[in-house]
């Protein structure tokens, strides 16, 4: 079994590495692949180009596990809201079709996504047995973001102001049922592992939480365990704060994803659960010692506990390659 399976399911310390956004910007041969798709979710959709980009990185550092080089916002184009990624802007969505998000099939909606579990499939066949497979998904909330302010939010949720609580909740009911189906399939076509990014837990009021996060987390964690208990899920409410010893008692997915702003002495390390993450990724910007010394702090603070070695979010586009190989090289030789 691969070591990321080990750590998640069994709880073995053997310390697995892998990167949020390993395939990205930073690396010279995704951006000439990238060249020569200029849009980015048909890129996502080039089975033969999404694999290659998805595979670089473990070619060059020889990481324990493969994500899908995939997007979250592909679940909202698959229901026919149109997605288009700017140059220094990020995402720009057109307004939701109502129809097609309340009423799409199940076998349409995942028809639009065939290319996905094609890329999936051919990753499987690929990589060596010892390297985790991982798929993902945006969490409910997340995508409700993106879906109504139909592009990145600054720090508040003013575009929320015009919709009901009942009409969010609603979305956010559909969208759980997507998020899932969509996992499911990832799962079924070679996934071993799960990671459900809530990257935007951070916006939402301590009133709304349950509701908005705790909830459909736990109801989509929940599906996965009782029907596929041996492909786990990595959680990552980005910016929840102080409520993740909340979070993970109430929603106990196989590990928890540790964004940068996390206090790690505020913990409760006696759950039953694999840590991942934590070290802000602006540290792979500056200079080794202080890049090593920050990474020392995670690597001694989780010592004696299953933890996954990560970042806090994903890797920066102005990374130098050279930084990750030294920082892999750094905790391979710490485990030692
Ligand atoms: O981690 C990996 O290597 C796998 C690939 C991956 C991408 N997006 C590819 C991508 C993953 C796991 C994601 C998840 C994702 N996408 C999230 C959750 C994680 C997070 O960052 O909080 C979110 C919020 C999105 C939506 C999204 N996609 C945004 C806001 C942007 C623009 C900002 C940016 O980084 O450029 C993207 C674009 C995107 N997704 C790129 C990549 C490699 C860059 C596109 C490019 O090449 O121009």
């Amino acid at each position: 079994m691969s070591s990321l399976l080990n750590c998640l399911l069994h709880k073995e310390k053997n310390l697995p590495i892998w990167f949020m956004r390993q395939a990205g910007r930073y690396l010279p041969e995704y951006k000439k692949i990238r060249k020569k798709n200029k849009d980015f979710v048909k890129f996502c959709l080039n089975v033969n180009d999404a694999t290659t980009v998805s595979l670089q990185p473990i070619n060059k550092f020889d990481l324990d596990a493969v994500i899908i080089f995939s997007d979250i916002l592909l679940i909202l184009s698959a229901v026919g809201q149109k997605v288009e990624f700017k140059e220094n802007v990020g995402p720009i969505l057109n307004k939701y079709n109502s129809n097609k998000f309340y009423n799409l099939t199940d076998k349409e909606f995942t028809n639009n996504l065939t290319n996905v579990y094609k890329i999936l499939k051919k990753l499987k066949n690929k990589i060596p047995q010892e390297k985790s497979l991982i798929g993902f998904a945006g969490a409910p909330w997340t995508l409700l973001v993106y879906m109504l302010n139909k592009m990145s939010p600054k720090k508040n949720i003013n575009f929320l102001k015009k919709t009901k609580k009942k009409e969010i909740i609603k979305i956010i009911k559909r969208l759980e049922h997507l998020v899932f189906i969509h996992c499911e399939k990832q799962i079924q076509a070679g996934a071993d592992i799960i990671q459900l990014f809530d990257s935007w837990a951070g916006l939402i009021k301590e009133k709304d939480l349950n509701e908005f996060c705790i909830n459909p987390n736990k109801n989509i964690v929940n599906k996965i365990k009782k029907k596929y208990p041996n492909n786990p899920v990595i959680c990552f409410p980005k910016g929840i704060n102080k409520n993740i010893n909340y979070f993970i008692k109430k929603v106990k997915p196989s590990g928890i994803s540790l964004d940068h702003d996390i206090n790690l002495n505020k913990l409760d390390l006696t759950q039953n659960i694999t840590f991942q993450g934590g070290l802000n990724p602006k540290f792979l910007l500056g200079s080794n010692k202080k890049m090593f010394k920050e990474a020392k702090k995670y690597l001694d603070f989780f010592k004696d506990k299953p933890y996954i070695f990560n970042l806090g979010h994903g890797i920066l586009p102005q990374t130098n390659p050279s930084n990750v190989k030294k920082l892999v090289d750094f905790v391979r030789s710490y485990n030692l």
